[in-house]
């Protein structure tokens, strides 16, 4: 089955979220969409600052007290997320049908209580896995197997701080496939670590979720590591989607003028890397309509007047764009 015809499982329309800060208010989301089909892997790209994270915890409804939901839509599973109570999202959506592999592990976990206490403590109040049976310790120890960490079961005695990096990272995969999720959000969830285990926690996670049918959304700043594991990619900007197509689209016939630039930036094979011009854009005072206009070499006065609408470029694939490169 072709991707845009899976049916949605998580679909994130119109959504703007502002920071109230004592700089001033913070835009970090304006009007952004997004959509992950069941069993779908879909990566959300965008450099620091664009947004990634403020969408996750939106979904998840853990911003930070100065966070705020001004407009949009948020459905899960065909529940309306912003509508819930927050009794009805823990029930069923947060930690289980939707969970979190957070880039930082170390700041997840508690450095003064044994790992094996944290996950059976976090997973009692998860009460069950996906089928509704329990989460005891063997099923804890097989699924530390299944993520491959040696001799389980002395694992758990140990604190956090006696685990590398990766194991850390692997045990957050663990607890986040334990309670049987539809939905992973993996918040570049390799970033901390060197290439070589990056590449191996990749496979590990990529297999596990493939063979449960779960989705994925992958937010990574590194376009590399999206286009291995994921099958269609959502290009941020300041806070607006700029393009949303199949992997495989997004490096052969990019249309957005800021996805073209973020590909040019990729080191070459002699390892040269070239940057954006021009500067990202301060949130307070956003750039007005497409916030990418002041560093776009094809932008006109109507791109500072009004967002662009979503153009249909070709199948599943989308541009926020009124000057697409159709070449
Ligand atoms: N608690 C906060 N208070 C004020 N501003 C915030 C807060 N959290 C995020 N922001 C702002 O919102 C914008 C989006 O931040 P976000 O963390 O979502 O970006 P990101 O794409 O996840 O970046 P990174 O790749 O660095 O993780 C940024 O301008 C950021 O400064
Ligand atoms: S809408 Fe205009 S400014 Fe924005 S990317 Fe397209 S051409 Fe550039
Ligand atoms: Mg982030």
């Amino acid at each position: 089955m072709s991707q845009e015809h899976r049916e949605s499982l998580l679909e994130v329309t119109n959504l703007s979220v502002y920071f109230h800060t004592d700089r001033g208010v913070v835009k970090a989301l304006d009007g952004a969409e997004l959509r992950v089909g069941k069993g779908e892997v879909v990566g959300l790209i965008g450099e620091s600052g664009s947004g990634k994270t403020t969408i996750a915890r939106s979904v998840l409804r853990v911003l930070p007290p100065a966070g705020k939901v001004i407009n949009g839509n948020i459905r899960f599973a065909g529940k309306n997320l912003l509508q819930l109570s927050e009794a009805q999202l823990n029930d069923s959506v947060r930690g289980k049908g939707i969970t979190l592999i957070p880039q930082d592990p170390f700041n997840s976990l508690n450095p003064v209580f044994k790992v094996g206490t944290q996950i059976k403590d976090i997973m009692k109040w998860k009460g069950s896995d996906g089928e509704g049976r329990n989460i005891d310790e063997d099923k804890i120890i097989a699924m530390l197997e299944q993520v491959q960490i040696p001799a389980p079961a002395d694992q758990l005695r140990k604190f956090p701080h006696q685990f590398s990096g990766g194991q850390r990272q692997r045990l957050m995969i663990a607890m986040a496939l334990l309670p049987g999720p539809d939905l992973v959000i993996a918040d570049e969830p390799t970033t901390a670590l060197d290439v070589t285990v990056e590449a191996q926690i990749l496979q590990l996670m990529m297999g596990l979720v493939l063979e449960r049918g779960i989705s994925v959304l992958f937010i990574t700043h590194d376009l590399g590591v999206a286009s291995q594991i994921c099958k269609r990619i959502v290009v941020m900007y300041a806070g607006q989607d700029m393009e949303d197509a199949p992997a495989d689209v997004i490096f052969s016939q990019a249309c957005h003028p800021y996805t073209r630039e973020l590909l040019e930036s990729l080191p070459n094979p002699e390892g040269d890397i070239r940057d954006i011009p021009g500067e990202v854009p301060g949130l307070v005072n956003p750039p007005s309509g497409c916030r990418f206009h002041p560093r776009c070499f094809r932008a006109t006065d109507r791109c500072s007047s009004r967002t662009p609408e979503k153009t249909m470029m070709g199948d599943g694939h989308w541009v926020r764009c009124y000057h697409p490169i159709r070449a």
